[in-house]
């Protein structure tokens, strides 16, 4: 099939997951498993960025995409910011931690050199669109941009952007929601086959689509209700070749770890993984990334170091508990398996 000016055997993405799980060798796999792997240059310098895309490189002539964060704005409520990082003081003491609660935009300008100056297939952005002419640059390159909504509106916003794709991600997913704004808006968390058919209707650029898919049979649901693709990381986060700390591999299928919930206490931002006592002692986190979430980085490096799963996040969408071990060409084998017994794989 043909999916974002590529050619790839199964109408598959291979999310981009940030903080470790997207390794070089994880994104090679999903593409010569017959998907479109995803690097996340998310948290990434710029330098290292260049380097994954050449490990991919070299690791596989399957095309792939590369995921940047769109930056967010400085301005945050100081005191609810202040009051948060008192409430962790007490743990990165004992820890022998520093909070450093800074801003940053994540290297935006010269990632987006990296791009400019050595092309990949294909660029997705996420926590907003990227202004049009950087879209226009981007595709002048030879690269397809997808612009990553939650919403209607949003949609329409990077349809005007000039977005050769979206990726529709529904309230189900793992990781960060990727609403262009983390300000509650009452428009947002709709779910994923709601909102595919909703996009469609609205704009008619192709659709990719994100949430809780974990089998063949829910990825054949999105590309029946009119997505070109379904985005799968939660069912990768297993995978032999996934980064994701150990810790976070055994809570995926560890029965005391029952359900997800979407939560601020790491990042600032909203984002969805399994309940754990961090997430249970912070309800209440306002919205300051990324603040919070350089705040809290050496906390949950030490806690995934040493294994617990209650001190840092573990990002994870609704459909966790069907996540599958193994090797990542296993579960893309398995997945398009399925979607072909569905008879809506290959159109
Ligand atoms: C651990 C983890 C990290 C993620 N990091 C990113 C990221 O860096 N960029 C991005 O666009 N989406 C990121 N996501 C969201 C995925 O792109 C996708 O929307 C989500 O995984 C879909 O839901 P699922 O996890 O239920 O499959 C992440 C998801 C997870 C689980």
């Amino acid at each position: 099939v043909e999916l974002l000016g590529v050619a790839v055997r199964w109408p598959l993405v291979g999310a981009p997951m940030a903080g470790g799980p997207s390794t070089p060798a994880l994104v090679a796999a999903v593409g010569d498993a017959g998907g479109l792997g995803f690097l996340a240059g998310g948290y990434l310098s710029a330098e290292t960025v260049a380097a994954q895309i050449a490990q991919v490189r070299a690791a596989t002539d399957a095309p792939f995409g590369v995921n940047l964060f769109v930056p967010q704005p400085p301005e945050v409520d100081r005191r609810a910011l202040e009051n948060y990082l008192e409430r962790l003081r007490p743990a990165a003491r004992a820890a022998g931690v520093e909070l450093e609660a800074t801003w940053d935009d994540d290297g935006w300008t010269d990632k987006l050199e990296v791009l400019m100056q050595d092309p990949v297939p294909v660029a997705s952005f996420t926590f907003g669109s990227p202004p049009a002419d950087v879209v226009r640059n981007l595709q002048k390159a030879g690269t397809k941009v997808v612009v990553t909504v939650t919403t209607p509106l949003e949609a329409q916003r990077a349809a005007a952007a000039g977005a050769d794709a979206l990726g529709v991600q529904g309230i189900e997913a793992g990781g960060h929601q990727a609403t262009f704004s983390d300000r509650v808006d009452p428009d947002t968390g709709w779910g994923l086959l709601a909102l595919v058919e909703a996009v469609r209707r609205r704009v008619s650029v192709p659709i990719v689509a994100a949430g809780g898919l974990m089998t063949g049979a829910a990825v054949a649901a999105v590309l029946t209700a009119g997505a070109v693709a379904g985005q799968i990381g939660t069912a990768l986060l297993r995978c032999d070749e996934s980064g994701a700390p150990d810790a976070h591999k055994a809570a995926l299928a560890d029965p005391s770890f029952d359900r997800t919930a979407i939560t601020r206490a790491f990042s600032g931002r909203r984002a969805r993984g399994l309940v754990n006592d961090f997430m249970r002692l912070h309800p209440d986190a306002p919205s300051a990334y990324p603040y919070i979430n350089n705040a809290t980085r050496a906390l949950r490096r030490l806690s995934a170091a040493r294994g617990d799963p209650h001190g840092f996040n573990l990002w994870a969408g609704q459909g966790f508990r069907l996540a599958r071990s193994g090797p990542a060409a296993d579960v893309i084998a398995a997945l398009g398996a399925e979607l072909t017994a569905c008879g809506v794989g290959v159109r």
